[in-house]
């Protein structure tokens, strides 16, 4: 069993700022640090930490993506598939605060380059029952989703970040659907930031996709028929919040693919994403399958936690 992520590869340059630069203002910032990042990047670095299968695809610039590749490849992710490109490796401009809040300009560049004719070119390495992850941070999402879906892959859609592309997409086709609760808004078309009610329309109307809905320190919610669960976060001081979506994301699949219940995934998820928020950067701050598991900050408080129907 193969993973497939075909996502963004991002150079990022984190400045910490007191506060967020506002409209007109020239905000110093005595701190920059450049991480590799890009929701593709990181989803597969998590997946990988997982213990998956790991591949990745997308695009890159031909002469500015070293350091990118490099962390795929210790991290065990094959890099066979990924394009280089003559336009320049997207990146981001991320301002961080104090409390570890973040604010991300994002520039495609590479990202955005994908072409029908590579996408062909990568799909035939993939199998039925292969599994597809996708964010929306490259172009052509439609078009891997047609193809991916032809072959019988499990497609895994994890909509961030969130505009009016999602729409253009065979949303029909996703087996899984991973999401924040502002994404939830949008999609489900609920107007209250009101966790159950966004989740309980998204399974109404994609009644074919197991759901995870994260609300941040309020935590997760799991949806699928009938089944539903509330996963609690393991709280820890808020360092960084970067690439703790994806985290959770790379951590929950991975679990469901090596067989865990949706519960134990949900909980693993919740342990790595905890660890992530409390370290800076974006790949770098994704933990190592071992130390979630020796994790041991939350053992004592474990008994109390309950895990279980939300209702
Ligand atoms: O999800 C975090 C990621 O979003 C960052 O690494 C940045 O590159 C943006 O794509």
């Amino acid at each position: 069993m193969k993973v497939l992520v075909f996502g963004s590869l991002n150079i990022d340059y984190v400045y910490k700022v007191k506060h967020f630069v506002q409209p007109g203002e020239t905000l110093a910032s005595d701190d920059m640090q450049i991480f590799c990042g890009g929701k593709g990047l990181n989803q597969s670095i998590a997946f990988c930490y997982t213990g998956i299968d790991t591949w990745h695809a997308g695009a890159v610039g031909r002469n500015d993506s070293d350091m990118l590749l490099r962390k795929l490849n210790e991290a065990g992710v094959h890099t066979e598939l990924v394009q280089k490109t003559e336009f320049p490796t997207g990146h981001t401009m991320i301002q961080t605060t104090p409390e570890g809040e973040n604010s991300i300009i994002l520039y495609g560049g590479a990202n955005q380059t994908i072409t029908k004719e590579y996408i062909d070119s990568v799909l035939p390495f993939f199998k039925k029952g292969d599994y597809l992850i996708l964010q929306n941070e490259i172009n052509q999402i439609p078009y891997i989703m047609e193809r991916a879906h032809e072959i019988g892959m499990k497609i895994v859609l994890n909509p961030s970040p969130m505009n009016e592309k999602i729409f253009d997409m065979p949303l029909s086709y996703v087996d899984f659907l991973i999401l924040n609760e502002l994404e939830g808004m949008q999609l489900s078309g609920i107007l209250e930031k009101e966790g159950r009610q966004i989740l309980d329309a998204l399974t109404k109307h994609f009644p074919n996709a197991q759901i995870v809905l994260t609300m941040g320190k309020e935590g997760a919610v799991y949806g699928y028929r009938e089944e539903n669960y509330y996963q609690p976060i393991y709280p820890v001081k808020t360092v960084d919040t970067t690439a703790a979506g994806d985290t959770f994301t790379g951590f929950f699949m991975g679990s469901i693919i090596c067989g865990k219940t949706v519960k134990d995934a949900l909980d693993t998820a919740a342990r790595a994403a905890s660890i992530a928020v409390g370290r800076n950067g974006a790949s770098d701050s994704i933990p190592k399958l071992d130390e979630v598991k020796k994790d041991e900050r939350w053992r004592k408080g474990k008994e109390k936690r309950k895990l279980g129907l939300y209702n």
